[in-house]
């Protein structure tokens, strides 16, 4: 018998360490300590042995046994090592300097961002800042959208639980809901509230809205907001303006048009279109913009302008569309996915 046990545990000495993968080791370990395994049978000999041997024996067995399982153990861990070995791929140096990588490139939507504001500044326009995280107020209410209203729901606009805490946003009201801004409108009544007209602002910035991202729709993107409020202010001006500003960033070719449309915050209210069937890739005779219109008289008493004197208008548009247009990109996924080959086509 401790012959046998002997030459079991050798024999196990030199097949356990050649064992590759997790079902030859399963197999192994069911022949060595399995039901019909052989130390099993071994230990079925014991009947057999003589009773004053058996303390003996049976000591020989449990260690043979102990023995067998941390050959098993060494095995599964050397195995389990393997894999992960084999998952992380080759070892990585991080002290070594990194491949030089070269001067970085604009984003476009960088590049486009800032060529509406330049273009706009030649106008006299400046530009503005507002707080991504906003509070109802300043997104909804006081641009006369009512509280029912479908942009506000849940399923549109990502709000901040009650126990939030901005303390570097203002609040309007105490007992308003945080939320991440889903349009750069807010921005207009932030401009209007510090101080009386003439305004002339743009404002480009990042905006929010539960959508599911495809080629066209991402949850959060980028908009350019505009506000004029002077006296004598007319649609020609805003019809002008935007003639103005798309011709200078997508060729003199370029026209819009306004297709009457329901804003909350403008009246009469547009969409614009334009059509740019000159740019590579454009194919539609007329694409839509953005939205615009003359301020409405209710935001005017929102942020304590007197709508007799006072009049205005307003205007924001997507920049990712503008840059798909501008460069002819058609999946919006690409602004974000930081993938060189894309980025550096933009000088
Ligand atoms: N806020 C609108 C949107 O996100 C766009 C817009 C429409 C802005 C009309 C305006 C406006 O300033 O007057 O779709």
């Amino acid at each position: 018998m401790q012959d046998q046990l002997s030459a079991l545990l050798a024999k196990a000495a030199v097949e356990l360490p050649t064992l590759q993968t997790r079902p030859e080791f399963e197999a192994a370990k069911a022949r060595y300590v399995g039901p019909n395994g052989e130390l099993t049978a071994l230990m079925k000999q014991m009947g057999a042995v003589p009773k004053e041997q058996r303390p003996v024996v049976g000591k020989l067995i449990n260690e043979t046994k102990t023995q067998l399982q941390s050959q098993l153990d060494a095995a599964l861990t050397r195995i389990g090592d393997a894999e992960l070995a084999a998952q992380l791929g080759p070892a990585v140096d991080a002290t070594l300097p990194s491949p030089d990588c070269g001067p970085g490139t604009h984003h476009p939507l960088t590049l486009v961002r800032e060529e509406m504001c330049r273009i706009l500044r030649k106008v006299g326009f400046t530009v503005a800042d507002g707080p991504e995280v906003e509070t109802e107020y300043y997104c909804f209410d006081a641009l006369n959208t009512p509280s029912d209203h479908p942009a506000r729901d849940e399923k549109d606009t990502f709000y901040f639980p009650e126990s939030a805490r901005f303390g570097n946003v203002s609040k309007k009201i105490p007992e308003e809901k945080y939320l991440l801004r889903t349009h750069t409108s807010s921005v207009q009544i932030r401009s209007m509230l510090k101080g009386p007209p003439p305004i002339r602002i743009v404002s480009p910035g990042r905006v929010y809205r539960r959508d599911t991202t495809d080629a066209t729709h991402s949850a959060n993107f980028h908009q350019l907001e505009c506000l004029y409020v002077d006296k004598n202010v007319t649609v020609r001006d805003l019809k002008a303006l935007l003639d103005y500003i798309f011709a200078s960033l997508l060729g003199k070719d370029t026209k819009t048009r306004f297709r009457p449309h329901y804003f909350g915050y403008t009246e009469p209210s547009f969409e614009v279109d334009l059509t740019a069937t000159h740019l590579p890739k454009v194919k539609k005779p007329w694409i839509e913009i953005g939205g615009c219109g003359m301020v409405d008289p209710t935001v005017f008493e929102a942020v304590g302008y007197d709508p007799e004197i006072w009049t205005g208008y307003a205007f924001g548009m997507g920049l990712e569309r503008l840059a798909m247009l501008l460069y002819g990109i058609d999946d919006i996924r690409y602004f974000y996915q930081n993938d060189l080959r894309f980025l550096r086509q933009f000088a």
